[in-house]
């Protein structure tokens, strides 16, 4: 007894202790061997092997795509020879993979400036074919006056680059013909660097347009049967003349997604805060203020074309509730570093009316450790459902950044669920037998549902791809923490961009998702939500093929214990030809096991007490008497009579 109450104490604390622990590990060498530096730019599965691959551009020039393998170095370098295609001094300032011709083969766009200073920029298309790139270019014949936001504006799953050039306009590229198209019914003015993104603000799951503005300011544009018209669903105004980028997610897990915004509150940057907007309501609620390290006050770098002030979000540690990492500055000294920023409950009287707010990590020695950080961000290595991170920092010298992989050791029983929408282009039968994933899908919105421990209902949302430009860094998939109930998910919704005019709905309800999945969603054909399909691909997590394992030793424990009580049972009863029965009283139903022993051809019933009434209705040949024992000898009928018998606790006599 006290062995085992031990062991369950030393279990628990191994479980609290791994709970709280947010180690990192250094897995740079592992994972990349010397080829860590470049600037990277985008993610997307280039090759349809399922795992995510990197794009990386290096010497401003170069595009190197890192493919996932599963021995080390598990990221190998692939350069793309795009010397033909860009003309000299040509700058590439950011990377989009993304099926742009609708065959469903992943193509690559780049983004570039004929020289930092000139804002005119260049698109080019790279065209994939067989997971190469091999197989021509296309130059947009107009230039935009910054990087263009890759979304889906007429619904047909089919990305679109959609940007100003001498207006806004939205360039379709199917079938390889640019065909350009004046977009929105009134004109912008695009504040540069811009964070606009595609994501669903209304909860109808078709993704709306949210556009930054000169001012700097908001614009709304919501995605009334597929068709853009402005509204005033988020504050128009920023909260101070400063701000960074803006980011959605579900910060509170309500299930809507809410603006969240970088701010500095003077123009030194000397003081820095993180606002939140709900949708549906006019004000900035401020999730984070504090930025006071003991002496030490740190602050957001004030951004630039080339670095912008950003968040880059993504749910650490698995509880429902999206975190955050982002680069400080020593207001004093010079350094700056990279910083975690966890989603805890909120505990002052400022951000109330969300709930919840950020805390920062201080003490995260590995995070402290990588010195001049300017860019970090979350990334799934080894595709295991938990988030690990990239750190990019500038060396004195180097031209190009030095990648730093941080591997999260995280191993708290937290469950997760991963989807990732396809464009349903094809579901099984694809041109030329190519496989439909890998080709990053801007515009799906994913829900769940799900029962608490506690009992209360949880949603978590999340937009797949909602923004590309100026390094947002987002996954191709969606990634939802589920927190420590390992119940099935209820309900997961997954919608999709609706085409002009079509007032249905395009989303889908799947029960019972099992946790730690991958559920690929193939949305074929899409305006028939109801064909559509779901693909699950398990992870089982360690604690899942331990209680797995655990199950399997019970189950096998328990038949032993039935097998030997059984067999115990069956040579106490049925050794021998003559069978006594010692039990004080005898019940039906082992009358009914003794019925069974084949070959029974007598039978003692031994009672002190009470008496039995065995009888059948042809044959009633025993004795019956009170007290001592009932024995009945000479029983050919004796298993039919026996199921017949009638045991009595009192004396009767016949
Ligand atoms: C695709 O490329 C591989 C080699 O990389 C080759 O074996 C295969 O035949 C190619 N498939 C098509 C359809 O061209
Ligand atoms: C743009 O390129 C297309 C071919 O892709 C061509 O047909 C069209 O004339 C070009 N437009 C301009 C304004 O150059
Ligand atoms: C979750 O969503 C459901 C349905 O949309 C809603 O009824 C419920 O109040 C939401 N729960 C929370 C915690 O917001
Ligand atoms: C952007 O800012 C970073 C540091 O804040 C600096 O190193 C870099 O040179 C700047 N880039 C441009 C184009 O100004
Ligand atoms: C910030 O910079 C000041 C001045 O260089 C230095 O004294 C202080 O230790 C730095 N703080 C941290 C946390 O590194
Ligand atoms: C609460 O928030 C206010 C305003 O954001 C801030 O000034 C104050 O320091 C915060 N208090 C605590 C204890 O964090």
């Amino acid at each position: 007894m006290w062995t085992s109450r031990f062991n369950i104490l030393a279990f628990l604390s191994v479980f609290v202790a791994r709970y709280c622990t947010y180690a990192l590990r250094d897995v740079t060498t592992e994972l990349f061997g010397a080829e860590n530096y470049g600037t990277v730019a985008a993610f997307g599965d280039f090759n349809s092997d399922k795992q995510t691959d990197i794009f990386v551009i290096r010497e401003q020039s170069e595009l190197v795509i890192f493919l996932a393998d599963l021995k080390t170095p598990y990221f190998k370098p692939k350069v793309q020879n795009l010397k033909d295609a860009l003309p000299r001094d040509t700058v590439i300032t950011s990377v989009v993979p993304g099926d742009y011709d609708g065959d469903s083969q992943m193509d690559v766009l780049l983004t570039a400036q004929t020289s930092p200073k000139a804002a005119a920029t260049a698109v080019y298309i790279f065209w994939g074919n067989n997971q190469t790139l091999d197989m021509g270019w296309l130059r947009l014949n107009k230039t935009f006056t910054d990087q263009p936001l890759i979304m889906d504006y007429n619904g047909d799953m089919i990305p679109d680059i959609f940007g100003t050039t001498e207006h806004t306009e939205v360039c379709y590229l199917t079938k390889r013909d640019q065909k350009w198209k004046s977009a929105l019914s009134s004109p912008v003015k695009l504040r540069i660097p811009h964070s606009n993104a595609f994501i669903d603000l209304n909860k109808d799951f078709t993704a709306d347009l949210f556009l930054t503005t000169e001012g700097p300011a908001f614009e709304t544009w919501l995605s009334k049967d597929g068709d853009f018209t402005k509204a005033e669903v988020m504050p128009a105004k920023a909260p101070a003349s400063i701000v960074g980028q803006s980011s959605f997610v579900d910060f509170d897990g309500d299930g809507y997604q809410d603006h969240l915004l970088p701010a500095c509150l003077d123009s030194a940057c000397q003081r820095s805060a993180i606002y939140l907007a709900k949708p549906g309501s006019q004000e900035w609620v401020p999730v984070l203020s504090d930025f006071q390290q003991r002496e030490t006050v740190w602050s957001f770098v004030p951004g630039n074309l080339s670095q912008p002030l950003a968040l880059h979000l993504g749910d650490y540690n698995l509880d429902g509730f999206p975190d955050a990492l982002v680069i400080l500055r020593n207001t004093s000294g010079s350094g700056q570093q990279a910083f975690l920023l966890e989603n805890v409950p909120c505990n002052n009287v400022s951000c109330h009316s969300v709930g919840r707010m950020f805390h920062i990590h201080w003490d995260q020695s590995d995070l402290g450790a990588i010195q001049n950080a300017v860019i970090a961000t979350f990334f799934d290595i080894y595709e295991d459902g938990i988030l690990d991170m990239l750190v990019l920092s500038q060396a004195p010298g180097k031209n190009d950044l030095i990648i730093h992989a941080l591997k999260n050791n995280f191993e708290a029983d937290a469950y997760f669920v991963k989807v990732m929408v396809l464009s349903g282009l094809c579901s099984n039968r694809c041109p030329e037998d190519v496989k439909p994933f890998g080709v990053n899908q801007p515009g799906p919105y994913v829900m769940y549902t799900t029962m608490e421990s506690n009992g209360y209902l949880k949603n978590a949302s999340a937009g797949q791809l909602s923004q590309s430009a100026h390094f947002s860094l987002q996954l191709p998939y969606t990634l939802l923490g589920l927190g420590r109930s390992a119940n099935f998910l209820d309900h997961l919704f997954v919608g999709i961009p609706r085409t002009p005019g079509e007032t249905n709905m395009r989303m889908q309800e799947w029960t019972a998702i099992i946790p730690n999945s991958q559920l690929i969603v193939i949305p074929y054909p899409h305006n028939q939500p109801r064909s559509w399909s779901a693909k699950l691909h398990l992870t089982p997590s360690n604690s899942v093929l331990l209680t797995a394992i655990v199950l399997i030793g019970v189950c096998v424990f328990i038949l032993v214990i039935i097998g030997i009580l059984h067999w115990k049972e069956k040579s106490q009863g049925c050794v021998g030809r003559n069978t006594h029965i010692q039990n004080r009283t005898v019940w039906r139903h082992s009358l009914n096991f003794y019925r069974e022993c084949i070959g029974l051809e007598s039978l003692t019933v031994r009672s002190p007490t009470a008496a039995f009434l065995l009888c059948s209705e042809e044959n009633c040949t025993s004795s019956v008497r009170c007290g001592g024992d009932v024995q009945i000898l000479h029983a050919p009928k004796i298993s039919k009579w026996l199921s017949q018998a009638v045991v009595s606790s009192e004396c009767i006599r016949v």
